[in-house]
C-alpha cells in the first residue's frame, strides 16, 4: 500500500485501459468457506487488499495457514485451534463476522465480538443469529461478544426478513455441512452470492439457486479443497467507469462481467455516455456535459449501494438536480459534506439527497470516511481543478487494488504521499 495520502491535479480525460481485478465482496466469503474444507485451497490471482490481508489474519488467529504463491492466495484450514474472532479484528472488518458459519460447522462453537456500527450504519447481525438458531445453535450475548454453541447443525428453512449479503453468505456455508437440507428464502441475490455457492459446489457442496430469491443447500458431511478464481470486482469497474465519465475520458475496462453492472450501465447511458460491451470488456465514450438523472439505490439487481458514493460526485458535474434515495444503509452520506469543501451543492433530507448540478469542482483537502466515499473524492477530485489531497487513504487500499498505478496508467495527475 502506498502513503497516507493521495494527491490529485484535476482536469485530465482518462484515456487508455484499466485491467480489473478479483472481487472484494467475493474473495472475502470465498477465503472464509475455505475453513469448510480440511484439505488447502488455492484461490487464482487474489486481488492485493487490505481486506484479504486482515481476513487472512483472522483465519491465522484461527489456527489456519495463508500463504501467497506468486498472485495465487493458499488456505489451509487443516487445523483449527481456536473459535475466536476476538474485538479488534472484527471492529476493523465486519466481514469477520463470517466466520460463525464454518467454524460452527467445523467445530460447533463460536465466540465473535458484536460488530458495531461504523460509518455507514448500525449493521447489526441479527438476521445471522436467528438463521443460526433455525438450524439447532444456542446463542449467548455477554460483555459485547456472541457465543455460540451447537450439537450438530441441522437443515432449516429460513425466511430473511431482508436480503442480507452477509447473512445469505455465513448460513449458507453453515447449511453446506449441516444434516438435512437448508432452504434460505428471500436471500440475496448478488453475484458475490453465485461465486460463493460455486465455491463450495467445487468443494463438493450441494447449492441450487444462488442467485435467485431462494436458495436450497444440501448437508454433505465433508468438503474437500479446490482452487477457484473469483469474479472481477464490479465495484470496482464502476468506480472507473464514473471516472472517465466526469472526466470526459475515452476508456476500456478489461476483466469485467457486464452483466453484473446493468443498472450502472444503464444509468451511465441514461446520463449520457455511450458505452459498449465486449467479450470481457467495457469501453465508455463520456459526452461533452452530462444529463442530471435520479437514483434509489436497492439490493441486486437494483442499482448497488456501493455505487452511490461515486455517482454523487459524477452528478455533482451533471446539468440540473437529482435526486439520490439510499435505501440500504440509513448513514451512507457523508461524502456528501467533504464534496461540498469542493464547492458541490448537496442537500441532505433524511435517506435522500439532491445534488444540484453542474457545480465548479475546486480542488481541496479531504478525507475519506469510508471506502466508497474515498472513491467517491477520487472521481471528484479527477474532474476539479487544481490540487486535492485525500487523507485516511487507508479506507481506499481496503478494497482497491493499486488504483493510483490504475489511473496513472490512463493519464490521471494522482500520487501517493
Ligand atoms: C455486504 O455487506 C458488502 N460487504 C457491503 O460492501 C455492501 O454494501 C452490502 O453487502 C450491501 O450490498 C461485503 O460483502 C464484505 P448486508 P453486508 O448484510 O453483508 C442490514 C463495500 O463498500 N442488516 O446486505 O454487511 C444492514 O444493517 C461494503 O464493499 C440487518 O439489519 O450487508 C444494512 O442496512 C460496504 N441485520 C442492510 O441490511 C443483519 O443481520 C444490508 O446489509 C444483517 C444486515
Amino acid at each position: 500500500m502506498g502513503g497516507d495520502k493521495i494527491i490529485i491535479e484535476g482536469g485530465v480525460p482518462l484515456k487508455g485501459t484499466i485491467n480489473v481485478s478479483g472481487a472484494k465482496n467475493a474473495v472475502l466469503p470465498v477465503i472464509v468457506a475455505s475453513l469448510l474444507s480440511s484439505t488447502p485451497c488455492r484461490i487464482i490471482d487474489a486481488p492485493q487488499l487490505a481486506d484479504v490481508e486482515v481476513i487472512c489474519q483472522v483465519l491465522e488467529s484461527l489456527g489456519a495457514k495463508t500463504y501467497w504463491v506468486g498472485k495465487d492466495l493458499y488456505v489451509d484450514a487443516s487445523e483449527i485451534s481456536h473459535c475466536e474472532a476476538s474485538d479488534e479484528i472484527v471492529q476493523k472488518m465486519r466481514a469477520s463476522i463470517l466466520v460463525m458459519g464454518p467454524l460452527l460447522a467445523r467445530m460447533g462453537k463460536v465466540r465473535v465480538s458484536q460488530p458495531g456500527g461504523c460509518a455507514i450504519g448500525t449493521r447489526p447481525i441479527d438476521l445471522h443469529l436467528k438463521g443460526f438458531e433455525a438450524m439447532g445453535v444456542q446463542m449467548s450475548k455477554e460483555q459485547g461478544y456472541v457465543t455460540a454453541q451447537t450439537n450438530g447443525l441441522r437443515g432449516a428453512r429460513i425466511y430473511l426478513d431482508f436480503p442480507s449479503v452477509g447473512a445469505t453468505e455465513n448460513l449458507m456455508m453453515a447449511a453446506a455441512l449441516a444434516k438435512g437440507t437448508t432452504v434460505i428464502e428471500n436471500a440475496a441475490e448478488e453475484p458475490e452470492i453465485v461465486d460463493l455457492a460455486n465455491f463450495i459446489n467445487s468443494m463438493g457442496g450441494r447449492i441450487r439457486g444462488a442467485g435467485t430469491k431462494i436458495i436450497k443447500i444440501e448437508g454433505v458431511s465433508e468438503l474437500t479443497g479446490c482452487e477457484h478464481q473469483v469474479i472481477p470486482d464490479r465495484i470496482e469497474a464502476g468506480s472507473y467507469l464514473m471516472a472517465a465519465a466526469i472526466t470526459g475520458g475515452d476508456l476500456t475496462l478489461e476483466n469485467v462481467i457486464g452483466d453484473h453492472l446493468k443498472p450502472v450501465i444503464a444509468k451511465l447511458v441514461e446520463v449520457g455516455c455511450q458505452i459498449t460491451e465486449g467479450d470481457s470488456t467495457l469501453h465508455i465514450l463520456a459526452p461533452q456535459t452530462l444529463s442530471a438523472a435520479d437514483i434509489k439505490t436497492l439490493p441486486y439487481p437494483g442499482f448497488p449501494t456501493d455505487m452511490q458514493a461515486q455517482y454523487m460526485a459524477l452528478m455533482t458535474r451533471a446539468q440540473g438536480a437529482s435526486v439520490i434515495a439510499e435505501t440500504v444503509f440509513e448513514n451512507r452520506f457523508m461524502h456528501a459534506e467533504e464534496l461540498r469543501r469542493m464547492g458541490a451543492d448537496i442537500r441532505i433530507n433524511g435517506r435522500s439527497a439532491v445534488v444540484e448540478g453542474p457545480c465548479r469542482l475546486q480542488g481541496a483537502m479531504v478525507k475519506a470516511t469510508d471506502l466508497r466515499a474515498g472513491a467517491a473524492l477520487v472521481i471528484a477530485a479527477l474532474a476539479a481543478e487544481g490540487h486535492t489531497e485525500i487523507s485516511n487513504t487507508y479506507y481506499i487500499d481496503r478494497g482497491y487494488d493499486n488504483l493510483a498505478a490504475k489511473l496513472q496508467g490512463v493519464g490521471a495527475r494522482i500520487t501517493r504521499r
